[in-house]
């Protein structure tokens, strides 16, 4: 499926109907296991945070973490006051932190650990390593771990404007190392939802993703023509040992 947001106006929509189906897809993934405590490790303004509350049981508690730093700074700020309008707050601790440093996350009390496009944020083995430790730590012996991240597979046709996201962990790689941690059962899925972005939506994306004025200027006249068509997302679900593994 392909969500439109040609227009600028279109965009906040178009984000919600994303995210709103990419919750489904995460809550279908957790399974229908009991959940008192849930860990999002990098929530960043809670795109994903809200629809997933929405869709969790109303006893669930969650956990969000975010560093919120550089080009994010601020995004915790802005998810604690949503959550507060929204009358969320008593369901959400937000915790400021590093992912790869839960100091303020008791070890063993989390049922399960998400995240989305946070990944592709720790690009250096050891920083994956390091965080990877600290959700085996935290998550309950049993727990569940499911992580979303867009692929580094552009989806343009032939004649489009080539969207590669970078840096990007595959899945193999991710069963490597997420084995190593210590977790297993691993199952992978494809989240296939896109969202094709206009011309304004597009450029706006692609600074965000680091892209130069001049780069942008040298690719204006196909993203005039054809805007961008945003990576669809592989999602990467195991588990924690129910014992204890000496
Ligand atoms: C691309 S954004 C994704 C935000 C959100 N999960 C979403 O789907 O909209 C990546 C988020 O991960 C956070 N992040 C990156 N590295 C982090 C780290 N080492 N510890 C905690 N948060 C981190 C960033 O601050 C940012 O909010």
């Amino acid at each position: 499926m392909k969500i439109n947001a040609d227009r600028p106006r279109d965009l906040a929509a178009a984000r919600h109907r994303y995210y709103d189906r990419l919750a489904e897809h995460f809550v279908r993934e957790i399974g229908s296991g009991r959940i008192r405590t849930i860990l999002e490790a990098g929530c960043g303004r809670g795109q994903l945070t809200i629809p997933l509350l929405g869709k969790l049981p109303t006893s669930a508690r969650m956990i969000a973490v975010d560093s919120s730093k550089g080009p994010y700074a601020g995004w915790l700020n802005e998810l604690a006051a949503t959550l507060h309008g929204r009358r969320l707050g008593h369901r959400v601790r937000v915790v400021d932190s590093d992912v790869r440093h839960l100091e303020a996350v008791d070890t063993e009390s989390v049922d399960v650990v998400v995240s989305n496009e946070l990944i592709c944020d720790l690009p250096r083995k050891p920083q994956l390593q390091k965080a990877l430790g600290e959700f085996y730590r935290v998550l309950r012996p049993g727990g569940i771990m499911v992580h979303g991240e867009w692929s580094s597979c552009p989806t343009a046709g032939p004649q489009g404007l080539l969207i590669r996201h970078w840096p990007s962990w595959t899945p193999d790689h991710l069963f490597v190392l997420m084995r190593d941690a210590g977790f297993h059962s691993f199952r992978v899925t494809y989240f296939d939802t896109t969202m094709h972005l206009g011309y304004e939506n597009a450029v706006g994306e692609l600074r965000t993703w680091g892209w130069t004025e001049r780069l942008l200027k040298r690719h204006h006249r196909l993203l005039k023509q054809q805007g961008i068509e945003l990576p669809f997302e592989h999602l990467i679900r195991c588990e924690k040992e129910k014992h204890r593994v000496e």
